[in-house]
């Protein structure tokens, strides 16, 4: 049974797919910080990681650097966040550059001291911990909306080959103005969005479009290469990266 007024429930909200980024300045690894408006015009991928000098967060953190250059032809940045001071930031991310695998760690690290920044985007889960992050992502637009989350516990090291997957995919649904399919990935059909009213509807019954596979009204698949979305996701030729 739900005990607190709505007002307590509004105030703890949590940002949710469609919402607008909370903003908020921080102190990060690369300087002060002001989000999302530091951002405005690109995509970000705003991770957590609940501790420093830990195994799996490591892992991560060499996986991030090992993408952003994929991710910055997709005009994504990377921002991450622990609970964690600056000093202990930079002491781990010299710590990995120094070692065998390592990386030099080149996305800004807040230090989140206080948890108002987590728990505002809902990172902590209290009742995994109360002092530390899960490994929460949100994948926010360039005009600043949330458009995923996902959330992993500390033990579990996130899937990147996903992670990328959603990126070119809400890209390429803005794109092409299209709908993604249960484990798409770029270079098969994706889905013509199903008419919303009779109009559209009756629209679509009268007129099939070439290369239109319909399986019924509310189901149909186009092809869209992959070539395609990466020219028009990287403004390049041809010749650009396809997704891992
Ligand atoms: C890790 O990154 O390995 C980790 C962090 C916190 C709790 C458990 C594992």
């Amino acid at each position: 049974m739900f005990n607190i007024c709505d007002d307590e429930i509004v105030a703890n909200k949590m940002p949710l797919i469609g919402d607008t980024a909370p903003e908020f300045h921080a102190q990060t690894t690369n300087g002060p910080l002001h989000f999302p408006h530091d951002y405005a015009g690109k995509w970000v991928i705003f991770f957590s990681h609940p501790s420093d000098f830990t195994p799996v967060c490591t892992t991560e953190f060499i996986r991030f650097q090992e993408l952003l250059s994929q991710f910055d032809e997709l005009n994504t940045d990377l921002v991450a966040l622990s609970v964690g001071a600056i000093p202990s930031h930079l002491a781990w991310i010299h710590a990995i550059s120094e070692m065998d695998g390592g990386a030099k760690i080149t996305f800004p690290v807040i230090a989140d001291m206080d948890t108002d920044i987590a728990r505002t985007y809902g990172m902590i889960h209290d009742s995994s911990s109360d002092t530390h992050a899960v490994r929460a992502v949100f994948i926010i637009d360039p005009m600043g909306i949330i458009r995923a989350i996902l959330y992993y516990p500390a033990v579990l090291g996130r899937n990147f080959t996903e992670i990328m997957r959603i990126v070119v995919a809400l890209q390429t649904a803005d794109a092409f103005r299209v709908a993604i399919p249960a484990d798409w990935v770029p270079g098969e059909h994706v889905l013509v969005p199903a008419p919303q009213n009779t109009n559209e509807l009756n629209k679509f019954a009268k007129k099939r479009e070439k290369n239109i596979d319909s399986r019924a009204w509310f189901l149909s698949y186009k092809p869209l290469a992959s070539d395609t979305i990466y020219e028009r996701l990287t403004q390049k030729s041809s010749g650009a990266k396809k997704n891992k």
